[in-house]
């Protein structure tokens, strides 16, 4: 199947200029501390997916090199001025790319990171199956999402989906993505604890779920859609 052109509209531009404004906070009290677990310790080469504005960047503290994966250019432009800021440290590119077609070698990869980003791709199956592609033997995918819940909060989530693809980049708060993930069949998962306070457990973002996932060896996309 072909995924349909990545096309930058206005509202696109916008998320993406005010991302880091609008997370700040939240970034500095809760989700940094989580990145830092869930990354820091990843070695060799490392791909980032949809890295966004780079906000794991400053958590890498053991990767040989990162490649951070982003189709959209606003979104790219930010992760070019964060590299440029930096001085010295883990070499690390910027790459034009998006996850359901990554631009890497089967088994060439020892870490695939995805930080709420599956929640945006057009096809999640064919997303993984990317990640299972490229991640060598005993290679980790590190990953923090947002998952469908149960109750009011999933009627929440199903509500509102349509206005966060809209404003949101194309953000499903509809997406049983643990379900997904575990789908992958990975040989062993050590899970990244989230300590979410109350006011987080109240958002339609919650729940969030991470881990690091070893991931056997690539699936099929039909393996990857019967799972
Ligand atoms: C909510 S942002 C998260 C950014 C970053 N990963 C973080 O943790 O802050 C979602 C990101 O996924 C990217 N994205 C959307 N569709 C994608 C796709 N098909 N492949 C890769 N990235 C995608 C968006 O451009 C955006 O940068």
């Amino acid at each position: 199947m072909s995924l349909p052109p990545i096309t930058e509209d206005h509202r696109a531009r916008r998320f993406a200029d005010g991302y880091d404004r609008v997370f700040a906070e939240v970034e500095r009290t809760f989700l940094g501390p989580i990145r830092s677990r869930l990354v820091g310790h990843l070695t060799g080469r490392v791909v980032e997916i949809g890295a966004g504005t780079g906000a794991n960047i400053r958590h890498f503290a053991s990767a040989d090199r990162v490649e951070l994966v982003e189709p959209f250019p606003r979104m790219r432009e930010q992760l070019h001025r964060r590299l440029g800021a930096r001085e010295g440290g883990i070499p690390m590119r910027v790459v034009d790319g998006r996850a359901e077609e990554l631009p890497f070698a089967d088994g060439s990869v020892d870490a695939v990171v995805s930080t709420l980003v599956l929640c945006s791709v057009v096809d999640v199956q064919r997303a993984l199956a990317e990640v299972s592609r490229v991640l060598a033997p005993g290679g980790v995918f590190a990953y923090l999402e947002h998952s469908r819940g149960r109750g009011l909060k999933r009627i929440v989530q199903t509500a509102i989906t349509p206005l966060t693809i809209r404003y949101a980049a194309g953000c499903h708060h509809d997406r049983d993505l643990a379900a997904a993930i575990a789908g992958m069949g990975a040989a062993h998962v050590e899970p990244v604890h989230v300590p979410a306070p109350l006011g987080i457990r109240m958002l339609p973002e919650w729940p969030l779920i991470a881990g690091r996932a070893t991931v056997p060896g690539p699936l099929s996309l039909s393996e990857a859609a019967d799972r």
